[in-house]
């Protein structure tokens, strides 16, 4: 499966949301080197060509990456995955005053070399750790409907899809595909 599909010619913005922070799996151990760890901001450099690999769409600099993944309050922590001195993987977490029940996944992204290792699985379980911890009672995140890479990490960790009609129409296309179906 490619990670964007020709299949769904418009994304569509979707929220998921997992409704409890109760019977999160435990924090599988990655085989050393790797090692999951809060980044530094003196990481910012590395966090901003990371993320500007994943996100191709998006321009990631290191001045933008430090005001927002380590001086807003609101992003409480950002998780990576470090080998042999380098980022390879990160999450976020990030609890918003207007919502302070929900941890919000942010910025989840591996490096095309170390895909399918389960290195976003384990910083995920990280962060709705971490969400639990903070006193969050459920998590949302933002995909779009295209990331077909992404969506089926969230929904084997229990994210459901939040959203009206239209979301659900467009869904059920992605689920159809992710299934094996024809959109
Ligand atoms: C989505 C992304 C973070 C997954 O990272 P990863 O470290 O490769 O994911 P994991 O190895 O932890 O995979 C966990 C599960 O996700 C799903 N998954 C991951 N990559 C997949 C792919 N290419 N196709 C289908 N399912 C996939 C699988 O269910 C996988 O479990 P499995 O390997 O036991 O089948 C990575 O592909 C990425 O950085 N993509 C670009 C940025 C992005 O889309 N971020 C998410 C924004 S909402």
């Amino acid at each position: 499966m490619t990670e964007k599909s020709d299949a769904l010619a418009v994304p569509v913005d979707v929220t998921m949301r997992r409704p409890t922070l109760l019977g999160v799996p435990a924090m599988p151990i990655l085989a050393a080197p790797r090692v999951v760890r809060r980044a530094q901001v003196e990481e910012a450099g590395a966090l901003a060509a990371l993320l500007g690999r994943a996100f191709e769409a998006e321009r990631w600099d290191a001045p933008d990456t430090e005001r927002e993944l380590f001086c807003d309050e609101t992003v409480k922590a950002t998780l990576v995955v470090a080998a042999e001195g380098r980022l390879v993987a990160t999450a976020s977490l990030q609890v918003r005053p207007d919502l302070p029940e929900c941890g919000w996944v942010r910025w989840v992204a591996t490096d095309l070399d170390r895909r399918r290792e389960g290195l976003a699985r384990a910083l995920v379980i990280g962060v709705l750790a971490m969400a639990g911890q903070a006193g969050c009672r459920e998590a949302r995140l933002y995909t779009q409907t295209d990331r077909l890479a992404a969506i089926p990490l969230y929904l084997q960790l229990g994210f459901e899809l939040c959203g009206g009609d239209p979301e659900r129409e467009v869904w059920a296309r992605v689920i159809r595909l992710l299934s094996g179906g024809s959109p």
